[in-house]
């Protein structure tokens, strides 16, 4: 089908370059300020310093287009004068491609036990330091995401577990509206930095429409689908995206939260989503498991003691190019080089697997794709 390009917002562009004639999966091109990310695409993680992040240089080897940046830590370190006098996070850690920041509180919520949410804010005990308490509200995480300077801003949203009550959903679905107004009321550089609302609403489909109707009626440049991946029915979940992206504009972007899983990626690529961001494949990195298009592989079990084969001999990332099964079984309950060395192999498998679903797009080849895909993950039908 013919390339269509609309104006999606001032500090983005949306290109629409091909769609699957069977399903509602599409390739498109987003134009953000610092770089133009092919879609369906997954965003790692890439703002820690530490063993389980990747350095800048091999996120660009294993072409990455979109980082995700944590807005809290890097608030706090370097923090919010230093990233403002140096112009933004893209400066001080040198990298010069797409950047997603999430607002904050999902991961204060997720992290802390004793968060709670008042109609002001989130707020929660600091992790960093002496156990003050700090109250992160919707202006707040704006100040904070224009400071970081990323491509993308989320708001501020109430996220709660959609298997909460009906009531408590409705009151966060509604909360979470509320939040995206002051949100953008707050936001300093609507023509450099993109702010996405996030639709809530839990498992009801009629609160899920109305959080959508509400939402397009602020014409924002992209949208984003949260509040889902707490442990609900995947067939459920499922049904939601489908409905989310029915009736979400169809020449923005759909940035599907916290989803990682490699068939809720295809599935939910497959759904029309564009987007997606997980800790899965570095979280599941650090337990010793190597993610394969046959499934996962823990490389604690002895089975690989032996094994002279890198994690996949198909695989062109650096770890496959470098090490066996049996070295890294030998490592991987003592050394956080193995962790970092299996988080390469994830996330390069994670950066191929999506590229070959824009290839099988493109190529108007995906649904025998997605099957070829399931009869290796699944061979046993199920
Ligand atoms: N990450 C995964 N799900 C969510 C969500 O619903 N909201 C936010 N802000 N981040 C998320
Ligand atoms: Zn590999």
């Amino acid at each position: 089908s013919a390339a269509t390009t609309t104006v999606a917002g001032p500090a983005l562009r949306h290109t629409i370059i091909a769609k699957c004639p069977v399903s509602k999966a599409r390739v498109t091109h987003i134009h953000l300020p610092h770089y133009t990310a092919h879609t369906p695409m997954f965003m790692p993680v890439g703002t820690k310093g530490t063993m389980k992040g990747l350095t800048v240089q091999q996120l660009e080897q294993l072409d990455c287009h979109v980082i995700l940046a944590n807005t809290y830590h890097m608030s706090l370190k370097p923090g919010q004068q230093l990233l403002d006098d140096m112009g933004g996070l893209h400066t001080w850690m040198g990298w010069n491609r797409g950047m997603l920041t999430d607002s904050g509180g999902f991961q204060m919520v997720s992290l802390i036990d004793l968060s709670s949410v008042t109609e002001d804010g989130v707020e929660f005990t600091s992790p960093y330091n002496d156990g003050s308490r700090i109250l992160l509200t919707p202006e707040k995480s704006i100040e904070l995401q224009n400071s970081i300077g990323a491509d993308i801003m989320m708001q501020l949203d109430d996220v709660v577990n959609p298997l909460c009550p009906r009531e408590r959903i409705e009151e966060a679905m509604w909360r979470s509206i509320r939040w995206l107004d002051r949100g953008i009321k707050a936001h300093r550089n609507p023509t450099r930095q993109n702010l996405f609302p996030i639709v809530q609403g839990g498992l009801h489909p009629d609160l899920r429409r109305k959080c959508i109707d509400e939402m397009v009626k602020r014409d924002a440049p992209g949208y984003a689908i949260g509040g889902l991946s707490g442990g609900e029915d995947k067939k459920e979940f499922w049904r939601i995206v489908s409905l989310c992206t029915d009736l979400l504009p169809e020449n923005k972007p759909r940035y599907c939260m916290g989803i990682g899983y490699a068939l809720d990626l295809v599935v939910c690529s497959a759904l029309g989503v564009d987007m997606f961001d997980c800790v899965f494949p570095t979280r599941t990195a650090r337990f010793g498991n190597a993610l394969v298009p046959w499934g996962s592989m823990s490389l604690k079990h002895s089975a690989f003691k032996d094994d002279a084969r890198p994690i996949d001999p198909g695989c062109p990332c650096p770890t496959c190019a470098q090490y066996s099964r049996a070295y890294l079984h030998r490592i991987v309950t003592r050394e956080t080089t193995a962790a970092h060395l299996i988080s390469v192999h994830n996330i390069a498998y994670q950066m191929q697997l999506m590229r070959e679903m824009r290839h099988a797009i493109i190529e108007h080849r995906f649904p025998e794709w997605t099957q070829t895909f399931c009869r290796r993950q699944y061979p046993k039908g199920n």
